[in-house]
């Protein structure tokens, strides 16, 4: 399979348009050496040609003119073959409201993320007033796997994580299994497994299994440490209550991620905060003793046959089979 990181950032982006926190003054400036990102969002697809989107982000208009591969066949139509919402945070659903010219394709949430996009936040009430509505699938939580007609050779599985709903949700303080997923996506041909989850506030021994069988986790990269917000002035919350866990100190990322050896281990949504932006930061340098990548807007994670082949032989291989 081939991910393509659209966007790698968290909530707000980065530079976020109202701040001058060291990193977004940095970047904004040329200051610092790092690279500006646009909200948090991934397309996975077998054949470059059906893409299955992973949230929604504002940005997404920008991110979709960036990536050929998706753009329209014909008069109208779209690469996008499936959207799927990790949860209804802002960062990860209110690009459906920019696709509002016509969303073709089936988008599949939890129960709790539909109430949410129902009520607290309603864009799928008000996609009802723009041609067929959204097409809403239901994800279920118990471990079932789903596929999407059309790009069956992708096996998806939602797992439940805990985390948080978001400010507007009427169960923002009672928290339910689905608020937050992560998604588990098998490559049923060539068995490449990727495990993508861009908000998680624990890895328990559950979680470290799937991470385990997966051969490149995408997973949180929102903050470097539990009171990044507050030292930097510009918050008064603890990644804990936003439901991120930090990759530094006792329980981090990073020591979750030592317990995986064999598997790429990839960093996303990543807040304009955090100091391993800056790609010559000591915390940068630590990541990369731990062989840990952080992830850009436009990078590209090829896995299992896309991997060995390289984009050179894949291609030649087609050109064989059309001659
Ligand atoms: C989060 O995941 O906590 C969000 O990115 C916050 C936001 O959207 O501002
Ligand atoms: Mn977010
Ligand atoms: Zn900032």
């Amino acid at each position: 399979m081939r991910v393509r990181v659209l966007g790698s950032a968290a909530g707000g982006g980065f530079p976020q348009w109202n701040c001058n926190c060291t990193n977004c003054y940095g970047v904004r400036s040329g200051k610092i050496n790092a690279r500006a990102r646009t909200q948090s969002s991934i397309a996975v697809s077998v054949d470059d040609e059906r893409w299955i989107l992973f949230n929604a982000s504002p940005d997404i208009r920008a991110q979709l003119e960036s990536f050929p591969a998706i753009q329209p066949r014909g008069l109208r139509g779209t690469g996008i073959h499936a959207v799927v919402l990790v949860d209804s945070q802002i960062d990860h659903s209110t690009g459906l409201l920019m696709l509002r010219e016509g969303c073709p394709f089936p988008v599949y949430t939890t129960e709790m993320v539909y109430q949410d996009l129902s009520t607290g936040f309603p864009i799928f009430e008000i996609l009802k007033s723009w041609d067929g509505g959204i097409d809403h699938r239901l994800l279920a939580i118990d471990g079932q796997s789903f596929q999407v007609d059309g790009a069956e050779r992708l096996r998806m599985t939602a797992i439940a994580l805990s985390g948080k709903a978001p400010p507007y949700s009427p169960h923002r303080h009672d928290p339910h299994p689905g608020d937050n997923i992560g998604i588990f996506i098998e490559d049923t041909v060539d068995g490449s497994k990727l495990f993508y989850a861009p908000g998680l506030a624990d890895v328990d021994a559950r979680l470290l299994k799937i991470m385990d069988e997966s051969d490149c986790v995408l997973v949180d990269g929102t903050f470097w440490q539990e009171d990044e917000m507050i030292v930097a002035g510009v918050g008064s919350k603890l990644a804990g209550e936003m439901g991120h866990l930090p990759q530094s100190g006792a329980g981090g990322m990073i020591e979750k991620l030592r317990l995986l050896d064999r598997q790429r281990k990839v960093l996303i949504h990543i807040n304009n905060t955090n100091p391993i932006l800056v790609e010559d930061s000591p915390q940068r340098a630590v990541l990369d003793k731990e062989g840990i990548e952080v992830s850009y807007d436009g990078m590209q994670i090829d896995l299992g046959r896309h991997a060995e082949e390289g984009d050179g032989a894949r291609l030649a291989r087609e050109a064989m089979a059309h001659a």
